[in-house]
This record gives C-alpha cells, structure tokens and sequence, in this order.
C-alpha cells in the first residue's frame, strides 16, 4: 500500500469514527485515527460536557487510547470534521500533545465534508518545537 493509499485508508476510519462523537452543544463532530508504529490504528472522537471546558478532543482522546494500549510512536494522523465544508486542523494544545509521540515528519490529514482536504506534517503544524528532544518519541 503506498502512503497516499494508506492516508486515505486512515481518514475513512476517521469519518467513520466521527459519527460517534459526543458533541451535542457545538454540533461540531471530530473524529481522528492515529497510525500506531505496530500498524493498528487507534481512533478518537471529541467529548463534550455540559461544564464546556471539561471537553475532550478527538485527537488526544485518540492518544489517550493508544498510550493505554501500549503504542507510544505514531506513523501518520487522519482527522475528519464532517459538520464543516473546508479542513479544520488540529487545535493547539493537541498539536504538543501529539507531538510527544511524533517525529516532525510525521504525515497529518484533515479534511471537513468538502473535496478540500489538506496534507501537512506535525512539524508544520507545530514548529520551533524546541524541547523535541525530551519527548516520548524523537
Ligand atoms: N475539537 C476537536 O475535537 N479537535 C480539534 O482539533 C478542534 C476542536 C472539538 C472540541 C469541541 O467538542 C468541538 O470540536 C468544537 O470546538
């Protein structure tokens, strides 16, 4: 499978996990699918909260569950926002939390309900990321 074939086969697992969110106030449903470095993909969705700064995003929901099942270095990230037309990327505080488990490299996709999808890396995403060296994964 090449890399492009692979991202596409991680973001369908993202849609698909996006129907499971739990996001009844912003009616913004977030699903995200993480390629763990064993090749089993882990998947997240978002969890809001009556108390809104309780919630949860999908992507580090996602991290939650992958560190909980052993896997601390991850191959590619897919994220899927099926209540917007364009991409919305990942929030801030989920790019440092993933990047503990990424080299900068690392391939990430989002896309919402449209064509439009958008492929970076985590080093893009987060950049100047001074204290790599300390981090899970290097
Ligand atoms: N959300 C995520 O799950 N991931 C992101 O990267 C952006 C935002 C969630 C949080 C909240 O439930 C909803 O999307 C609207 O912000």
């Amino acid at each position: 499978m090449n890399d492009s074939t692979k991202m596409d086969k991680l973001f369908l697992e993202a849609q698909n996990m996006a129907k499971m969110a739990y996001a009844p106030y912003s009616k913004f449903r977030v699903g995200a699918a993480l390629l763990c470095k064993d090749g089993s993909i882990v998947t997240g969705v978002n969890v809001e909260n009556r108390s809104f700064g309780l919630t949860t995003c999908a992507e580090r929901n996602a991290v939650s569950t992958a560190i909980a099942m052993g896997q601390r270095h991850f191959l590619a990230l897919a994220v899927c926002t099926p209540d917007s037309e364009e991409p919305v990327g990942p929030c801030g505080a989920c790019r440092q939390v993933l990047s503990e488990f990424m080299i900068p490299d690392t391939p990430v996709r989002f896309a919402g309900s449209g064509q439009n999808q958008v492929n970076t890396t985590i080093g893009e995403l987060y950049p100047f990321d001074s204290l790599h060296e300390l981090a899970g994964i290097h």
